[in-house]
């Protein structure tokens, strides 16, 4: 009793790499089976524009490799709204669309329950966000690519930091989680990181800073922007009436987090998950997420990935403590 023959698939929320792969599988193996995929653009605003297009082999060539998404993506005020989600849902009618797969964050999927629960269409929402920040899975598609960026980044920081025996606050992406911060600090070797799973101590953290420059020719301060003392600058303005004689600068990174060719992980991630997307809903499966645990891909109530969190366990902070302490 297949029901499903048009699928519909979106990309919505803040982009990221690796989307491209992830409709590109989407598409390969609809087709594959004998059903139609068809692109909804930019997310749930074109689905309420009726901007939906069949999408061929042809669309998805060469798409594996590019950041961004083919497809575009927002953040739609008007789907939030009965009428607007009412609208949306006459125009997967007129196209015949039976199912849909959503690639973003919790945002994302908390619009496809709605479309869910008000007009049982089903849904299986893939994690796509650079954050990390999606419960119910190891990995998100776009954050490993993003967090090679921020360390290649960091990297060339440290080279000119060191030079000048500076203490550099570096922002990174993260308004509500602070995986990109602390993972990105492991991995290039930062002094220090603040993010907003934990407190900031502004007198604390010039000890720090001082401590570590009593051996050392530069300190990194990863920032994530959603610390509850501010950014980069903010932090480094408030810590700087206890650094007299240092030399700080800080450093935002911004939306280059977001962009570039997705790295071999993001696109065998977002490859097996939009593979695994088409096969559950044929097997008339519904309101589902896809996540990796490990090596393994699981499937999880979309629930899950709009109301768990992310504890601090799962962040790592525990061995980023270790790594700082045992300086
Ligand atoms: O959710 C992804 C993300 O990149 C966040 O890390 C960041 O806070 C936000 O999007 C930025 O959004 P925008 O591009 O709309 O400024």
């Amino acid at each position: 009793m297949n029901e499903v023959k048009r699928i519909g698939v979106l990309t919505s929320g803040g982009d990221s790499p690796g989307m491209n792969a992830c409709i590109r599988a989407v598409v390969k193996a609809g087709i594959g089976k004998g059903i139609k995929i068809l692109g909804i653009e930019d997310g749930y605003k074109g689905m309420i524009e009726n901007r939906i297009k069949e999408l061929s082999y042809k669309d998805v060539n060469n798409v594996i490799h590019l950041g961004g998404t083919i497809l575009g993506t927002a953040r739609s005020d008007a789907f939030r709204t009965l009428e607007g989600r009412q609208k949306a849902v006459e125009n997967l009618k007129a196209h015949q669309i039976d199912a849909l797969i959503l690639i973003g964050g919790d945002g994302t999927f908390a619009g496809g329950m709605a479309l869910t629960n008000e007009f049982k269409i089903p849904v299986i929402g893939l994690p796509g966000t650079i954050d990390n920040d999606i419960h119910g899975t190891d990995f998100t598609i776009g954050y490993d690519t993003c967090l090679n960026t921020v360390v290649e980044a960091v990297d060339k920081i440290r080279d000119t930091a060191s030079s000048h025996h500076r203490v550099f606050f570096v922002e990174v992406m993260g308004r509500a989680s602070g995986c990109i911060a602390l993972n990105s600090a492991i991995a290039s070797g930062a002094e220090s990181v603040l993010i907003p799973e934990t407190v900031t101590d502004i007198a604390t953290l010039a000890k720090e800073i001082k401590d570590q420059n009593k051996g050392i020719r530069s300190s990194i301060i990863i920032v994530a922007e959603g610390d509850e003392e501010g950014g980069a600058k903010e932090i480094m303005e408030k810590v700087k009436p206890y650094l007299k004689g240092y030399d700080l600068r800080y450093s935002i990174l911004g939306h280059i987090q977001r962009g570039g060719s997705p790295s071999a992980f993001d696109r065998i991630l977002a490859t097996r998950m939009g593979v695994k997307a088409v096969e559950l809903l044929l097997e008339g499966k519904k309101s589902l997420m896809i996540g990796q645990i490990g090596r393994d891909l699981v499937v999880r109530n979309i629930l899950e990935g709009t109301t768990g969190t992310v504890s601090n366990d799962d962040l790592g902070i525990e061995l980023l403590k270790t790594l700082l302490t045992k300086r």
